[in-house]
């Protein structure tokens, strides 16, 4: 299981059906792979489920007692308080900055390369931007010690998730992780100190200054920890996930010319050369059919976390006593034929009107039930975004002799190696 979690939970799948049993002690874990079941898991019985402790225990490491991380009445409260900020129409107000921080750095790019580290490129691209919608500044000198200090503490997570307890960070071979929280915590702090000394009326619109707010309205229920905690998980679970899903679209798009073209003819007709505004994006719709395919196929969270029921619970004929814990492969779902014909293709046209319909719970890549991902329209806006920008500068194409990569779970589904793509300007490519 560790070392191709999800080709042995394929395998079981094929073998077993959709609810398979493993025991391995002490946990009676299950997987659940049928849609409706899945459903019925996170929606009908979200109040008898917490997260995997163990998992929770090493990412508060790093996240405090962010919503991520928090359980039943402190985790509805701080959700309920930080809905508003990520709210469809609320995260609208963050397309220019959004807008204006791509086509930054889609300028330094180069107009042609046949070896593009794109990854590499999207990767300090969704830092960027998730830097700017938190504290309207730029991410500035600090981005490659940054990038470092989050693969530190990713890998170090990983590692950890898999023992029953952690050694203290004091131990001396943890050198590199404690320097790397170190890091990260000073980032969000110099920030967070930097604003507190701007009066309140002069405060940019950005993240930082809605999670100041909840702080005046209420500063015992949100101390400043509780805002740089929410700023933490904001910057983590908000790069890491936008440029995985990037980078895999920019490889579905560079190995279908099709699908990019009229993807990239959509761009050009509706915005005619300029950025996106808001009223665009839904406008966007072949584009936004291509994103979504790409989470099909590859969805950054390709495994939710695992949940523990904290008493009986019952799905369709089956009940499992408290303390069973759950495992839900989106992956899977995403790949199984009996929902998506010829699972392995990239075809944007199955999220088109008209196409065949799809099981409710057959395709969740920011999951489902009251814990879907809080950053789901952020997410979803910035992508198509940056996705527009790319297209109307760039054709993207698969450098000569090279494979497919092979994702592999690292925090986020990511390509095995580095993505490397060729790049080329749109007007000598027409
Ligand atoms: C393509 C990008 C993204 C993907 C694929 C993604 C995926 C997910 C998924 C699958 C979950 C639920 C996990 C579970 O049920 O176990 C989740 C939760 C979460 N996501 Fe995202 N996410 C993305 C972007 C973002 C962004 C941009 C933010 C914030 C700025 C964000 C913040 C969160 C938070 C705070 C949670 C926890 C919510 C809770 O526990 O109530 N995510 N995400």
């Amino acid at each position: 299981m560790s070392r191709d979690l999800l080709g042995t939970l394929g395998d079981w799948q094929q073998r077993y059906g959709d609810m398979v049993h493993l025991r391995i002690w002490p946990e009676h874990q299950v997987v659940v792979t049928d849609p409706a079941l899945v459903r019925e898991l996170l929606v009908a019985n979200h109040g008898s489920l917490i997260r995997w402790e163990r998992g929770m225990s090493v990412f508060s490491q790093v996240h405090g007692h962010s919503v991520l991380v928090s359980e039943g009445a402190a985790w509805r409260d701080k959700r309920h308080a930080l809905q508003p900020a990520f709210s469809p129409k609320s995260v609208q107000s963050f397309v220019p900055t959004i807008a204006e921080t791509a086509e930054q750095a889609l300028r330094s790019w180069p107009r042609s390369d046949t070896d593009w580290p794109i990854e590499h490129a999207l990767t300090s691209l969704a830092m960027d931007v998730i830097v700017r919608m938190l504290f309207s500044r730029p991410m500035g000198d600090d981005a490659a010690l940054a990038a470092q200090a989050v693969h530190t503490v990713g890998a170090a997570a990983d590692s950890e998730f898999y023992w029953p307890a952690s050694w203290p960070d004091a131990m001396p071979w943890k050198r590199a992780k404690r320097r790397a929280k170190a890091t990260l915590r000073t980032l969000i702090d110099r920030h967070l100190q930097a604003r507190l000394k701007v009066a309140p009326e002069a405060r940019p619109d950005d993240l930082l200054t809605r999670l100041l707010q909840l702080h005046s309205d209420d500063p015992a229920a949100w101390p400043l920890q509780a805002v740089h905690d929410e700023c933490m998980t904001a910057f983590l679970a908000g790069h890491e996930t936008v440029a995985a899903t990037l980078t895999w679209w920019s490889w579905c798009l560079a190995s279908n010319p099709e699908a990019q073209r009229e993807a990239a003819d959509e761009v050009r007709q509706l915005l005619q050369g300029r950025a996106p505004t808001s009223q665009d994006l839904p406008e966007l719709r072949m584009l936004n059919r291509t994103l979504q395919e790409a989470m099909r196929l590859y969805p950054a969270a390709p495994v939710l976390f695992s949940r523990r029921a904290t008493r009986p619970v019952t799905l369709g004929a089956w009940q499992f006593p408290a303390r069973t814990m759950f495992m839900v492969p989106v992956q899977l779902l995403h790949r199984d034929a009996r929902w998506f014909e010829e699972p392995m293709a990239f075809r944007p046209e199955r999220f088109a009107p008209g196409a065949p319909e799809v099981p409710r719970g057959a395709y969740m890549p920011l999951g489902a039930g009251p814990r879907v991902c809080l950053g789901q329209h952020l997410a979803m806006t910035e992508m198509t975004v940056v996705a527009a920008l790319l297209l109307q500068r760039h054709v993207l194409s698969v450098p000569e002799g090279q494979q497919a990569p092979r994702p592999v779970l690292n925090v986020t589904l990511r390509p095995d190696k580095a993505l490397h793509l060729r790049v080329a300007p749109v007007a000598s490519a027409h």
